[in-house]
């Protein structure tokens, strides 16, 4: 006769030592599975005789029924814990810092274009903008470059090829074309005012963009920025446009200090015209603006010519104005100490990431530029 209670004693403590679901497994197939040691118990109660069966039965189920009930209580502690082993280690930690991520650069030009229109915006200048594809009419005729003046051809213009009507198109070497779109559509009374992009005057605008011409060292680039400014009003005179620049320059490089000086200079589209300096210091291998004895050109100006005015449908006994045009890079380059022009449109995100500036920067409180 086997002995019942030893059986149960031996498989209950099997039971609980076992370390792990499968192992716990193979000791249920063992006692209940169909060859199991208790099922084979179970199958000789129908060889018994009907008192021995009496007696046997209840001891024999209880020994199952007890066996059964320790293998599913081991079995819900041993996944209780595996499901708690698995939680500790897929745990997200959550005060973790993430991990640092590339912060993008404002472009340099861009600061400085910003800087300039925040400028002249508190001077009351509004902004316009033109194509850069432009025609020879807007960019040099109507500026009062002479036909076949050797003017036309120091520009290295880029042309584009003939078109449809045998005109060809050009990419714009100056800002300048911009003054005549604004003059010309604020003679044009048919278009709603907030759709031209033009005034009648009083004029006061500026007007930023790239411009095109075909040259390239370390301070050239087929591709540059240009801030074109033009006012016009009546009693216009060149000290308008000597106090609009000096104020600039000393507000742009936040210098009250900064020499400038005017120089007599020849454009088509302005009479008399003038390019202007900036004191500068040379000596040290670099270039320091705003001291030393030396003098930098920095922009054109002048006093906008009669036949532009014609040929924008102002009279010029009624209206003059002034206009001016800066190379925005340039200057750039010389308030922030960029070595080489033509790294500054190479597209190198190290470059950027060096001489580009933080998108989130708090104004100076001194100028209110940021
Ligand atoms: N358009 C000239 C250039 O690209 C710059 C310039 C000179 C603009 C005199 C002006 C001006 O408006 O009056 O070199």
């Amino acid at each position: 006769m086997t002995d019942l209670t030893a059986m149960q004693a031996d498989l209950s403590a099997r039971v609980t030592a076992a370390a792990d679901l499968a192992a716990l497994e193979a000791i249920r197939v063992e006692a209940l599975g169909k060859q199991g040691s208790i099922s084979e118990l179970l199958k000789s109660l129908g060889k018994m005789s009907p008192d021995e069966r009496r007696e046997q039965g209840p001891k024999i189920n209880g020994l199952r029924d007890a066996v059964a009930a320790a293998v599913a209580a081991r079995k819900a502690e041993l996944e209780a814990a595996e499901l708690d082993a698995r939680l500790a280690a897929e745990r997200v930690d959550l005060t973790l810092p993430p991990p640092p991520e590339r912060k993008g650069r404002v472009h340099p030009t861009m600061q400085v274009l910003d800087e300039m229109i925040a400028v002249f915006a508190e001077m009351g200048f509004a902004l316009a903008e033109g194509p850069d594809i432009e025609d020879d009419f807007h960019n040099f005729t109507a500026l009062n470059f002479p036909p076949k003046h050797p003017a036309r051809e120091m520009h290295d213009t880029f042309w584009l090829p003939e078109d449809a009507n045998g005109e060809r198109k050009l990419l714009r070497t100056h800002t300048s074309p911009v003054q005549v779109r604004v003059m010309q559509q604020g003679q044009n009374r048919s278009l709603p005012a907030w759709i031209a992009q033009g005034q009648a005057p009083p004029i006061r605008v500026i007007v930023p963009g790239r411009v095109y011409r075909s040259d390239s060292d370390a301070t050239h680039t087929p591709m540059f920025h240009q801030l074109e400014g033009l006012v016009i009003d009546r009693n216009i005179h060149m000290g308008h446009l000597k106090w609009t620049l000096d104020a600039f320059i000393r507000r742009f490089f936040e210098s009250e200090n900064v020499g400038t000086r005017f120089r007599p200079h020849h454009f088509p589209f302005t009479e008399p015209s003038a390019e202007m300096d900036v004191q500068c210091d040379r000596s040290g291998g670099s270039i320091k603006i705003g001291e030393g004895t030396d003098f930098l050109e920095i922009l054109g100006g002048g006093m906008v010519h009669p036949n532009v005015l014609r040929n924008c449908g102002l009279d010029p006994d009624e209206w003059q104005g002034f206009a001016f045009g800066l190379g925005v890079d340039r200057l750039g380059m010389l308030k922030y100490g960029v070595p080489d022009l033509r790294d500054t449109f190479a597209a190198d995100t190290r470059w950027l990431e060096h001489w580009g500036f933080s998108a989130f920067q708090a104004p100076n409180p001194a100028t209110g530029l940021s």
